[in-house]
C-alpha cells in the first residue's frame, strides 16, 4: 500500500436511497429557479454525485406570477437537453409542473384540459404558505374525479397545515400524496418546518421526497447535508415511493 493511501480517506458517499427527483426548478427563465444553463448544469452534476438518474423538473405555473404554458415548458426543456448534450451528465431530464392552486387550475381540471403530470398521472400542486385556499378540498375532489393523483408540494411549509392536524388527516383521507422537501428535513427553512416534517415522517404521512432545488445554493446545501446520519435516516423511511417511479 502506498503511503498516500494510508492517509487518504475513503471518498464520502453522498448517494441518496432513491434515484428519481420529482420537484425542481431547473429550466432557466421560466420562474424563480435557475438563472442560466450553466447553473442548471452545475446542479445536475451535483445531482449526479447524489445518485440521481432521472429528474422531473417542475416549473411554477400560476395565473398571477408564472403563466407558463405547456409549450413554453417543453420548448425550454428541449433547449436544456440540447445544451446538456455536450456535458458529462448521465441524468435523464423530463418536465412536469408545480401548479399553484388558483381559479385557472380549477378550470383546467374541470374543463378536462391536459395538465403536465408524471408517472401515474401524479399532479404536483402548491398553495399559499399562509392561508388555506377556500376551495382546497373541492380542488382535491376534482383532481381525483378527473383521474389525477394529487401530490401536495412541501406540506410541511404551510402554516395553515402546521396548525391543523385535522385538515392534514382529511387531506390524507382524500388521497392527497405528500411530497416533502429534502431541505426541510435539514432545517434549512425553519425549526418549525423541520419539526412538522419530522412529525409527518414519524406518522408515515409522506409519499415522496423532492429537492425543490431552485439554485446552485440549494443544491450545495442538500449535498453538504447528505452525511452518514442523514442518509441512514432517509433509508429508514421505507414508505417513501420515489423508488417506485419509472426510470
Ligand atoms: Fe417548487
Amino acid at each position: 500500500m502506498a503511503l498516500f493511501d494510508l492517509f487518504s480517506k475513503k471518498p464520502k458517499d453522498h448517494r441518496l436511497p432513491f434515484v428519481v427527483d420529482i420537484h425542481s426548478h431547473l429550466l432557466p427563465g421560466l420562474d424563480d429557479g435557475v438563472k442560466s444553463m450553466e447553473e442548471a448544469t452545475f446542479i445536475l452534476k451535483l445531482f449526479q454525485k447524489m445518485g440521481y438518474k432521472k429528474v422531473i423538473t417542475t416549473p411554477h405555473v400560476s395565473r398571477e406570477h408564472y403563466p407558463n404554458t405547456q409549450e413554453k415548458i417543453v420548448n425550454t426543456l428541449h433547449e436544456v437537453r440540447e445544451y446538456l448534450a455536450g456535458e458529462q451528465i448521465d441524468i435523464k431530464i423530463e418536465a412536469a409542473a408545480e401548479y399553484f392552486l388558483d381559479e385557472v387550475l380549477m378550470e383546467q381540471i374541470t374543463g378536462h384540459e391536459k395538465l403536465m403530470t408524471f408517472d401515474d398521472n401524479y399532479l404536483l400542486f402548491e398553495t399559499s404558505f399562509i392561508n388555506k385556499p377556500a376551495f382546497l378540498e373541492e380542488a382535491v375532489f376534482n383532481m381525483n374525479a378527473n383521474g389525477y393523483q394529487p401530490v401536495l408540494a412541501h406540506p410541511e411549509r404551510y402554516y395553515y397545515l402546521q396548525a391543523d392536524p385535522e385538515l392534514t388527516q382529511r387531506l390524507r383521507d382524500m388521497n392527497v400524496h405528500f411530497q416533502l422537501n429534502l431541505l426541510s428535513l435539514f432545517g434549512f427553512y425553519s425549526r418549525e418546518v423541520r419539526k412538522f416534517a419530522q412529525m409527518l415522517l414519524k406518522s408515515e404521512k409522506a409519499d415522496f421526497i423532492g429537492s425543490d432545488c431552485h439554485s446552485a445554493h440549494h443544491a450545495n446545501e442538500i449535498f453538504k447535508n447528505l452525511n452518514a446520519k442523514n442518509l441512514k435516516l432517509l433509508k429508514s423511511w421505507e414508505f417513501i415511493k420515489n423508488s417506485l417511479l419509472s426510470l
